[in-house]
């Protein structure tokens, strides 16, 4: 797995305070904006930088994502997402994450048949399932099924191993549609579904997913492509919250599984991967096209603490590219499901349309992002809506695992320590209880 190629110094910036001046490199990798290195500016001026949220602060090089925001581009490893999302099967992208390139048929054939391989749980895993509530949020199984894989397999936890995280990303990836799509099952009542090594990853995972023992689950191309598609438009996002979280977590060294059980957890918020399941719930809500022009107003007022779920994103100021590949698919998909009077779609399209010219959300640049219509999808295939984010976890799982990667192997590599602008009290005694007011 190689390590990305390193930036290039471009200039240097001056910033001076307090009589002193610093002189920093800026660097520039093979695209994107130009940044400043602040990591000498505490030695020479004495000061820490301030960004909160880090909407201004790359957090390490990576070769993996390129995102360009305001052209409304995604690349992975240099592909653009339309051209992957078309040729492309999740598990070649998979590969190219993780290993840099597209693999060749004898790579693709190695590969597919060491994740095929791993697909099993550790049969005492089930029994993890008896300890969760019925109605437990699959996400809350995810996480701690993921995070308890470091105590089934052991033997590739040692993060300094090549051949260890190598098995680890293996495991991850082949048993994450398993733990998924038990924590459906469980959820609902039904016998849990073993992994069929005879069927290709997305059909294994629908297999899984929606088969009973008492009949055949017979598979639609159109609909397995389509859950390919979502699992490769989800891959992978550059320094989002949770790859950033995965990457603080591994850090420290920790375990390749509790590092993606971080992931999931930072994943579950509403403001990300949660968007998919809020999405849905929001057209629930407002129920019909009437009901529109209120709810925009409630949006717009900022006491309300109501937002327009699926829209925005905090690099995309253009359309998310995974946006427009998700409605296409979503055409498809009720096509292909017979399904021609969709009300949540057309709600949608029509939320869409009365947002996107209205003056709030165009002079703050907001677009439907790739969760506004993944979840009119995933409704349709037959996915209950507490399901939408596990299976963006499931995809997601193979760019933490490649990010995770990519950390430890770069020799920059150092534990993950923000400082902060300290506002508490200054330094003062320890006053007895009997002398406090
Ligand atoms: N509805 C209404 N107003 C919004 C929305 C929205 N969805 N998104 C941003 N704004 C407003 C925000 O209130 C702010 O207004 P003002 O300048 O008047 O204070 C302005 O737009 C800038 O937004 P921000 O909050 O500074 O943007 P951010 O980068 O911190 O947040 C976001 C990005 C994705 C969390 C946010 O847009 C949001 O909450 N969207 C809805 C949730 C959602 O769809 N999340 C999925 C993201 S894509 C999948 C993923 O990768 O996770």
């Amino acid at each position: 797995m190689p390590h990305s190629a390193t930036s290039k110094q471009a200039g240097t910036a001056t910033l001076s305070y307090d009589g002193k001046s610093a002189s920093l490199p800026v660097l520039t990798g093979s695209l994107g904006p130009a940044c400043v290195d602040v990591r000498k500016l505490q030695g020479e001026l004495g000061v820490f930088t301030f960004d909160p949220s880090y909407g201004a602060t790359a957090s390490c090089e990576s070769a993996i994502t390129y995102i360009d925001g305001d052209a409304g581009i995604l690349l992975y490893r240099g592909y653009p997402i339309e051209q992957l999302a078309e040729k492309s099967t999740f598990l070649e992208v998979a590969y190219l994450l993780l290993f840099g390139n597209l693999p060749n048929k004898a790579e693709l054939g190695v590969f597919t048949n060491g994740v095929t391989r791993h697909t099993m749980l550790h049969e005492q895993i089930r029994r993890f399932w008896d300890g969760f509530r019925r109605d437990a949020h699959p996400m809350a199984m995810l996480c701690s099924v993921v995070g308890a894989m470091s105590a089934f397999y052991p033997d590739s936890i040692d993060t300094q191993d090549p051949r260890q995280r190598e098995i680890s990303a293996y495991r991850m990836i082949a048993k994450i549609p398993t733990i998924t799509a038990w924590a459906h099952k469980y959820n609902a009542g039904q016998p849990f579904v073993y992994p069929r090594n005879d069927l290709n990853y997305s059909e294994n995972f629908l297999h899984m997913f929606h088969a009973v023992p008492a009949e055949p689950y017979e598979q639609n191309p159109i609909l397995t492509r389509a859950m390919d598609r979502i699992l490769i438009l989800h891959a992978d996002h550059e320094q989002n919250a949770s790859t950033s979280t995965v990457r603080l977590a591994g850090s420290t060294g920790a375990n390749p599984f509790a590092c993606i059980a971080a992931g999931i957890a930072s994943l579950w918020g509403p403001a990300h991967g949660g968007a998919n399941e809020a999405v849905l719930k929001m057209l629930a809500e407002i129920g019909h096209k009437d009901n529109i022009p209120a709810f925009i107003e409630q949006v717009k007022d900022k006491n309300s603490h109501v937002k327009l779920m699926g829209f925005g994103h905090r690099v995309y100021k253009n359309f998310d590219p995974r946006a427009k590949i998700m409605q296409q698919t979503c055409y498809e998909v009720l096509g292909a499901l017979g399904i021609k009077d969709e009300p949540m779609l057309d709600l949608a399209m029509e939320l869409e349309r009365i947002a996107l010219e209205d003056e709030y959300f165009v002079s703050r640049k907001l677009y439907p992002n790739v969760d506004f219509y993944s979840g009119i999808i995933l409704k349709a295939m037959g996915f209950p809506t507490t399901m939408f984010t596990p299976i963006f976890a499931l995809a997601r799982t193979v760019g933490w695992i490649s990010q995770w990667m990519e950390m430890i192997e770069d020799p920059q590599q150092r534990i993950g320590r923000p400082r902060q602008i300290y506002t508490g009290a200054a330094a003062r005694d320890y006053t007895p209880i009997d002398q406090r007011g």
